[in-house]
Order: structure tokens, then sequence, then C-alpha cells
């Protein structure tokens, strides 16, 4: 069976996430989200560090701060013709689900995931919340949340440290879990 998506055993309790205001504008192609890079100063600051140094990345290549502006249809989150490293979307295909997110503010039922078949209405278990996604398959698509913000990050993961990571979440909240059908 194939995970789509799942809600992640990470303590977010200290998180404190506010946006750095030099931070660096990210693409157009985010038309739905004002999205900024997020630096290493307003990580420190915010805590962030801390949630990420409980995620199995072993080198992070794209990390933005997102807050919604409307609702976003349905996409897929990692697509080839991005901009990516040689090796880095093979190495996302093969530990997917890889797409960790942070959810720092909004509704915990506004993520909708496609299974193959219907849309599935993803319940998280509190906000804040870290979840996975299945990032290269996985079609999804938000309901009007405006002011949302989450953490997206795009990057290289430890196997041995993801597949613990999964597991473990699984054990927690597999009835939030989204499969393929
Ligand atoms: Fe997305």
């Amino acid at each position: 069976m194939t995970l789509l998506f799942l809600p992640l055993d990470i303590d977010v309790s200290n998180l404190k996430f506010t946006q750095d205001s030099e931070s660096t504008k990210a693409g157009s192609w985010m038309d739905y989200w004002d999205a900024s890079f997020v630096s290493e100063k307003a990580s420190v600051d915010s805590g962030l560090d801390q949630v990420l140094k409980q995620l199995p990345f072993t080198k992070i290549t794209r990390i933005f701060h997102k807050v919604q502006t409307t609702a976003v249809p349905s996409h897929l989150d990692v697509q080839p013709k991005m901009i990516m490293e040689p090796g880095e979307m093979d190495h996302i295909k093969s530990l997917e689900p890889a797409g960790y997110r942070i959810v720092l503010k909004g509704q915990a039922d506004s993520l909708s995931v496609y299974n193959g078949k219907e849309w599935i209405n993803t319940i998280l278990p509190s906000v804040p919340c870290c979840y996975v996604l299945n990032s290269t398959s996985a079609y999804h698509k938000l309901k009007e949340d405006l002011g949302r913000e989450t953490i997206y990050i795009r990057g290289y993961l430890d196997p041995e440290g993801h597949n613990a990571m999964i597991e473990r979440s699984l054990a927690k909240y597999k009835d939030h879990a989204v499969y393929k059908y």
C-alpha cells in the first residue's frame, strides 16, 4: 500500500514562528501563497531549528514559510519541471512519502488528498502539527483557510531515520493516514 499522508509524532509545542521582515520572497509559482524563504536566523530565533532537529533531514534544499491567500486547487508539490539538484527527484521518489510539512496556524481539516478514487478530507490531530505528504504522487488541495501558515521543507533524508519516523507516527496516527486506493 502506498502511503500518501500521515501526521507525524513530532513535538512542536515550543514553536513560535514569526517570519523575518527582511526574508526573501519565493517564486511566482506559488500564486496561492505569500511565500518566503526561511533564514537560519529566523529558524533559530523561533525554535524552528529544534523542530527540524527531530526530522530526518541530512540536507535541506528548500525551506519556505507560506501564508495562504486563497483556496488551493489540486496539484502535486514536487514535479519534474521544478528546479532541483541532480538526483534529488530520484532520492525523494525512493523514499516517498517524503514531503515534510509543518502547519503553524490554520484549521485542522483544510487539506484534502486524492487517493486515486476519491478525495479524502484529512484531519490533523492538532495545530500546530507536522505531517508528511507523498510529494510526487499525492494530488492534494486546500479549502479556503486564509492566513493558514505552513513551513514547506524539501531535501535529502536519512532513510533509516525517515522509516523510523513513519513507523512511529503510524503507530500513533494510523487512523489519520491516507493510502493510495
Ligand atoms: Fe501542496
